[in-house]
């Protein structure tokens, strides 16, 4: 196949960042060009898309960005491409260089995005999940949850010690916007006393109870992972102080949680799903997002992703009751 009669496909990043979007970019690219596509890369997300900040995925660009945190590529949150105006502008940068198809890696709201962009300019799109809330209905991970999981378990590792020295207790907020999943698993692997998350009923008179009478029986420190999307951390804070009378501090582990080296397993997750984009787009697919579902890979339609909302597994959710009472 002559350069000439190849297809562009580009990629790129979109909205908030997260481990294993690099290896992914790096894959995506690589695979692409194996399978006869000449790749490009958005630089800026959605507004490098209109500010025309897209290059030839060359091996320079391409090269040591397996072990990057974030994304090299940049991201961007950008409303102005509600603007039709403004999406007709990002057509004709791709149509001036060939390229007829794209690959985001991000959220459902950049899906969302890309798909009204199909349907204003008919261009293919296949989306790679890709934030550390692990939100996107549809999928049963995400890129970037594990590298978070583990800076998390890092962090409670750390309090762990502080808490034990000192006899307090340790109030730990973890991001996840609306969804408890991060904030579940980190207090289940790292042995918390309290989870609190938004989709779990919790009972702080209870919880008092039950932390008093453990107290009672030796327990010398205490520690409570409370998701972002309660907005109880200060709160739950000033009851354990208060209400329980144990010494506590707060600690917002905010945006640590979106860096990193990616883990090996966001990598071979990124591989997956790199490879699985760059088939869907080579089988004709106009509109798919990759998933992984019950330990498959595999793709759906953008309407399973966007009209559906993502829920968390019962089985799963069962586990956080006795930590929330
Ligand atoms: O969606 C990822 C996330 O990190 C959420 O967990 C958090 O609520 C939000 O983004 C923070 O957004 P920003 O980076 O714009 O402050």
């Amino acid at each position: 196949m002559t350069a000439a009669n190849k297809l562009g496909i580009a990629i790129m990043t979109s909205g908030g960042d997260s481990a294993g979007m690099n290896p992914a970019v790096k894959c995506a690219a690589d695979y692409a060009a194996q399978s006869g596509y000449i790749p490009y890369l958005v630089y800026d997300g959605l507004r490098g898309l209109v500010a025309d900040s897209i290059h030839l995925a060359s091996r320079e660009l391409l090269s040591g960005m397996m072990h990057k945190g974030g994304t090299l590529l940049r991201s961007s949150r950008s409303p102005e491409f509600f603007d039709i105006e403004v999406r007709r502008k990002a057509y004709e940068n791709l149509k001036a260089r060939g390229i007829g198809r794209l690959i985001v890696i991000g959220g459902d709201g950049s899906f969302r995005a890309l798909n009204q962009f199909h349907s204003d300019f008919q261009i293919p799109f296949a989306g790679i999940p890709a934030t550390i809330d692990n939100d996107i209905a549809g999928t049963d991970y995400c890129l970037g949850v594990d590298t978070a999981l583990n800076v998390i378990r890092q962090s409670i590792d750390s309090i762990r010690d502080t808490a034990s020295s000192f006899s307090r207790a340790f109030v730990v907020e973890v991001m996840g916007r609306h969804c408890g999943y991060l904030a579940l698993t980190s207090a289940l692997t790292c042995g918390a006393e309290i989870c609190l998350i938004p989709e779990v009923e919790y009972n702080l008179d209870s919880i008092g109870a039950r932390i008093s009478a453990e107290i009672s029986e030796g327990r010398s420190y205490i520690i409570a992972v409370v998701a972002e999307g309660t907005k109880m951390a200060e709160y739950v804070t000033r009851y354990i102080n208060d209400s329980i009378g144990m010494e506590a501090r707060l600690t917002v582990l905010g945006h640590v949680q979106r860096g990193g080296s990616p883990t090996v397993y966001d990598r071979m997750m990124a591989y997956q799903f790199a490879i699985a984009a760059v088939d869907a787009l080579k089988a004709g697919e106009t509109s798919s997002i990759m998933v992984y579902r019950d330990g498959t890979y595999g793709r759906v339609p953008i309407a399973e992703v966007a009209n559906r909302k993502y829920r968390m597994d019962t089985a799963l959710l069962k586990l956080a009751a006795p930590l929330a009472c």
